[in-house]
């Protein structure tokens, strides 16, 4: 199939760097769609581990052709850091193979300065964000406020166009956050040296897929964040500031949604979350901290530790139907060798009461408790399996259920970090 999208299922960080690079190798284009830098996604090839944050997770391979759509906000200062350390290592060869949408939006430094002071007010309630701008870059964009990657192809206008918005910003930072001013010569400044170092990129995404998608080459999309992050369908506040569903890979790359053949969600075979927000299936015991030290769950971009806590089939129901997942991939099942037995949430219960359907308000949900299902654990290490029939019984049952409970097929199972620590069941460009 030629046109395949992979998202997070849960709150992100479910591994889908690890097997967009593993898929990668059969698909001719990657492409990233939403979401910025708070992506943190992590890539290991024969011990090598790079981690990957604006540039498409295909970038390892050599020849593939890595696009960054319209509905990516991307700070210069951080892509110039990428392609650095990419170069460096020797991964980014060709210049051609990176093309950003004209019309991506700037994560400018004001943006970061207002998430930052945001979150500081906020106090008790504060989102947990990364810190890099994201909601505030997509409130200017929704606002048409905001400045765009062509915008760093007229330096002749950018200064004029930086120190007006710098003004407006300044006044809100002043007045309103009582934090110091930025001083826009500055910024004009820099803003002109990212203009020379990365406008050579700038291109029409929609316009590459059309000619790629028309050769018969195979389209790899690969989402940042997770189901449960989504702005509209996650757990509101508690969520980033873009779309995350598969939906929004028509409209943050400029394709069609009856291009998609495949949209397939990743989820770990537990679940983490990083930042706050509710939680329902969270272990604040030793089982969560076994997860945590066992998965390595501490995050790729900004170090924090993840909330651990086991797999939640109620909200991976969900997540089919949001996204209208065709497959299911899950990662990081070696992590659960040793615990015995494993507990999935099957359901919510509210107040006495099961729930239908994932609550919208944060206050039902924060108040639900999940019920369990028990299915007995393995002890073997599974990092060597690479077919279903060599895991243990356990595993391969465990496997089956989560298919049966959120009635999709499982396409893969990831058993280590490393490109070649899959097992793959339905291969989304073979098959
Ligand atoms: P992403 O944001 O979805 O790409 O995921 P991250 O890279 O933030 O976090 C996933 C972490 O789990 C990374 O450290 C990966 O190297 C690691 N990882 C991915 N798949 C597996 C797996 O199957 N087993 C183990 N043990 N680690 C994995
Ligand atoms: P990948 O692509 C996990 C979380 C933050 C915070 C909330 C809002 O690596 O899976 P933001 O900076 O986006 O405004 O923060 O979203 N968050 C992520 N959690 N993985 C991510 O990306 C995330 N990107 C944002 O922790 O709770
Ligand atoms: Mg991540």
């Amino acid at each position: 199939m030629p046109l395949v999208v992979l998202v997070g299922a849960q709150w992100g960080d479910e591994g889908k760097g690890k097997l967009v690079d593993h898929f990668a190798g059969e698909a001719d284009v990657v492409v990233r769609f939403q979401g910025g830098n708070n992506a943190g996604h992590t890539l290991v090839v024969d011990d090598d581990q790079v981690i990957v944050h604006l540039i498409p997770s295909g970038i390892l391979h050599p020849k593939k052709l890595c696009l960054i759509g319209n509905g990516v906000v991307i700070d210069p200062a951080v892509l110039c850091g990428e392609i650095e350390e990419l170069r460096a290592k020797g991964y980014f060869g060709d210049e051609k193979r990176l093309v950003i949408s004209f019309r991506a939006h700037l994560i400018m430094p004001y943006h970061r300065r207002l998430d930052l002071a945001s979150e500081s007010r906020k106090g008790e309630n504060k989102i947990g964000t990364t810190g890099r701008g994201i909601g505030p870059a997509y409130a200017d964009k929704m606002s048409r406020t905001g400045l765009r990657f062509h915008h760093l192809l007229d330096p002749e206008r950018l200064p004029e166009r930086i120190r007006a918005v710098v003004a407006e910003k300044n006044a809100f930072l002043e007045q309103v956050l009582e934090e110091p001013p930025l001083d826009a010569e500055e910024v004009a400044a820099e803003f002109l040296g990212y203009a020379q170092r990365l406008g050579g990129y700038a291109g029409d995404v929609s316009r590459i897929l059309e000619e790629e998608l028309g050769q018969g080459r195979k389209v790899l999309f690969e989402g940042a964040q997770g189901t449960m992050l989504d702005i509209d369908h996650g757990t509101y506040p508690f969520v980033t500031s873009s779309n995350t569903v598969a939906g929004a890979a028509c409209t943050g790359a400029g394709i069609g949604p009856r291009q998609i053949d495949q949209v397939v969600g990743i989820s770990k075979a537990y679940t983490t979350r990083v930042g706050g927000g509710p939680f329902p299936t969270e272990l604040k015991d030793e089982t969560g901290e076994r997860l945590r030290e066992r998965g390595g769950e501490y995050g790729a971009t900004t170090g924090r530790p993840r909330r651990c806590g086991w797999l939640d089939a109620f909200g991976l129901r969900y997540a089919r139907r949001v996204n209208g997942l065709t497959d299911l991939m899950i990662t990081k099942l070696d992590v659960l060798t040793g615990l015995n037995p494993i507990r999935v949430g099957v359901g919510y219960r509210h107040r006495g009461r099961m729930l239908e359907d994932y609550p919208p308000d944060l206050e039902t949900l924060s108040e639900c408790e999940p019920v369990w299902e028990e299915l007995p654990g393995w002890d073997e290490s599974l990092r060597a399996c690479r077919s279903f029939a060599s895991l243990p019984p356990p595993a391969q049952a465990y496997v089956k259920w989560i298919e049966q409970k959120v009635g999709v097929p499982v396409a893969a199972i990831s058993v280590g970090p490393e490109r070649e620590e899959t097992i793959v069941l339905r291969h989304p460009f073979l098959s």
